[in-house]
């Protein structure tokens, strides 16, 4: 029999999935397995820290359920959401926009909005008008594109975590005209915490960081012929746009307020820009 040894149960272990046929989940296993085993080396990990590991991954599985996912939420807080998303996402196209997080508030089946139509019901807050268009990497507009959007209230709470109600609000589906226009009101979003109340808040205690993203509005686009855009827009000048806690901010979607035309309510104007199917094939940078 062999002297047990940790290089050698790493080799073992490697060694043991040899005969599966499947070779994405084999070098998926191979690395896993080799991250993690030098992992424990590194840190020389004792048996209590082992079981402290243990029990905290027990409680995420426990704190999750159909309403709220919190291994995505220890995924995101680690920075690995962000990491594979940017990695899916590359361009092919250098003007296309960027992606970010979905999230874990976004709903299917959100109400539909007529164009000006206001997603937040007349709910309190800064007045806000949000409009641009959505093209195509030629510039071309695309009519009758699909919009999801969805935010926070004025305070940073979303419809789904209001404990006492299942109704939708801050939320809508939009369909651009044929200028590839799109404008809806609402109110301003605020920067909010990601719920903290479970063992991803308590291990961001723990690790001194603060559980805020800076101020967004999701936007969920899909047109026939084209890559479905997940992102969101920024708001310039949030405290938080450099630190927020699920890594999900990017440059290219931040986006200052301007005053509406007739200085009513604060504007937000952007214009996202689709990959078509094709180039995705095509592959320009990724
Ligand atoms: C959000 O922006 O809604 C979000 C994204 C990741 C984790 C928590 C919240
Ligand atoms: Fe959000």
């Amino acid at each position: 029999m062999k002297t047990l040894t940790a290089a050698g149960i790493t080799r073992d272990a490697i060694a043991r999935i040899s005969k599966s046929k499947n070779r994405r989940l084999k070098q998926i296993v191979r690395a896993l397995t080799n991250h993690l085993h030098d992992f424990a080396r590194e840190v020389k990990l004792t048996p209590e820290e082992w079981w402290a590991g243990i029990q905290f991954l027990t409680a995420v599985g426990h704190r999750t359920d159909e309403k709220r996912q919190e291994f995505i939420l220890l995924s995101d807080t680690l920075g690995l959401s962000a990491i594979v998303d940017l990695m899916a996402s590359r361009q092919p196209q250098a003007n296309a926009t960027d992606s970010s997080l979905l999230g874990p508030f976004f709903r299917e089946g959100a109400p539909r909005f007529p164009i000006d139509g206001d997603i937040s019901h007349g709910a309190a807050g800064d007045k806000l008008i949000v409009a641009g268009r959505v093209l195509n990497t030629d510039g071309e507009p695309i009519a009758d594109a699909l919009i999801d959007t969805w935010q926070s209230s004025a305070d940073g709470i979303y419809d789904l975590q209001q404990v006492d109600s299942d109704e939708m609000n801050f939320r809508g589906r939009l369909r651009t005209g044929a200028d590839g226009r799109f404008r809806f009101r609402s109110v301003k979003p605020c920067s909010y915490p990601v719920p903290s109340d479970g063992p991803v808040g308590k291990m961001l205690r723990a690790l001194a960081r603060h559980p805020y993203r800076p101020a967004h509005i999701h936007f969920r686009i899909a047109a026939p012929g084209y890559r479905t855009l997940t992102t969101a827009l920024y708001i310039a000048g949030d405290r938080y746009l450099d630190s927020d806690v699920v890594f999900g901010a990017k440059k290219s979607l931040v986006i200052n307020y301007r005053r509406s035309p007739n200085g009513a309510a604060a504007a937000i104007e952007f214009d996202f820009v689709l990959n078509s199917k094709e180039s995705r094939k095509k592959g320009k940078r990724g």
